[in-house]
């Protein structure tokens, strides 16, 4: 049976202030590696979850999805100016229908070729990697917004972390509630999948120990007040340490006491939102 008719797009209320974020960070980046200093002569953009382009909250309006946004920061960061690397996009997806809707979107609005690619997200992950092998002059700047934990790419991301952790740019979407609520049920089964996100029993461990390690930065997105589903960003970046306002903004240094408290609450280890 087609695997696509168990997935979906997804979005809450949430989704815009994500996409919001998501074009942002890109066109900080952007603009970061124009430093004669940022020594890769290529950056790959990537979104491996990346879906039609197009959200419906509620029913009720549309917004862009993380490609379009990926892409409209990129283009505003660029500015018609030619810049000191080259680039390349991958987008895939694991919906056929969603590539197909995304490559026309993408072609009306920024009237650019770009292929998705209908994929799982970790073999998506398995050949990004294959690429900064074959060329050590590439950087990867990811997104990785998951329905939920079972298709998320967690040990392939690990792998890529550990192998290029200063030629990577993370930025997972999670939502925490979903992530946890699925792994009590595995638990309960029997398997041993306790503290997805950072085996916070250990925190040097695991996959926060991951986007944070070696010479990374990384921030977390504070709780939002009332928030069920618990999402949060993630941002965590192999070079030039971006300084934005990430604490007027809502987020704290992963590494920070604060931020491994907000880890805790994450996983489910406290009920403090602060
Ligand atoms: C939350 S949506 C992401 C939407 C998109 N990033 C956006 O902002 O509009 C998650 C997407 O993951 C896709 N998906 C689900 N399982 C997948 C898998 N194993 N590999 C790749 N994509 C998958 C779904 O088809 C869906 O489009």
């Amino acid at each position: 049976m087609n695997k696509e008719l168990f997935t979906h797009q997804g979005a809450s209320q949430y989704t815009e202030r994500k996409e919001f974020e998501i074009e942002g960070v890109t066109s900080m980046r952007v603009n970061q590696f124009k430093n004669k200093h940022f020594r890769y002569r290529h950056v790959i953009f990537a979104d491996v979850f990346c879906g039609s382009g197009k959200n419906t909250i509620n029913a009720e309006y549309i917004v862009d999805g993380s490609p379009l946004r990926l892409l409209s920061g990129f283009f505003r960061a660029k500015m018609n100016k030619i810049l000191p690397y080259s680039f390349s996009f991958w987008f895939s997806d694991i919906r056929h229908s969603a590539c197909a809707a995304l490559e026309r979107r993408i072609e009306e609005r920024f009237e650019i070729p770009a292929p998705a690619f209908p994929m799982e997200a970790s073999s998506a992950i398995n050949s990004l990697g294959d690429m900064l092998s074959a060329k050590p002059e590439a950087f990867l700047f990811l997104i990785l917004d998951p329905n939920g934990p079972k298709d998320f790419p967690k040990y392939e991301t690990q792998d890529l972390l550990s192998s290029f952790p200063g030629r990577i740019d993370v930025i997972p979407y999670i939502s925490a509630t979903t992530i946890n609520r699925c792994l009590n049920a595995r638990n309960k089964a029997g398997r041993d999948f306790k503290g997805w996100l950072g085996e916070i029993e250990n925190f040097d461990e695991g996959f926060v120990a991951a986007l944070s390690g070696g010479n990374r930065f990384g921030w977390i997105r504070k709780p939002i007040p009332g928030d069920r589903q618990r999402w949060t960003m993630i941002p965590t970046f192999g070079c030039f340490e971006p300084r934005n306002s990430w604490e007027k903004q809502g987020y704290v240094k992963l590494n920070s006491n604060e931020g491994k408290e907000v880890v805790k609450f994450y996983c489910g280890e406290t009920n403090n939102e602060q």
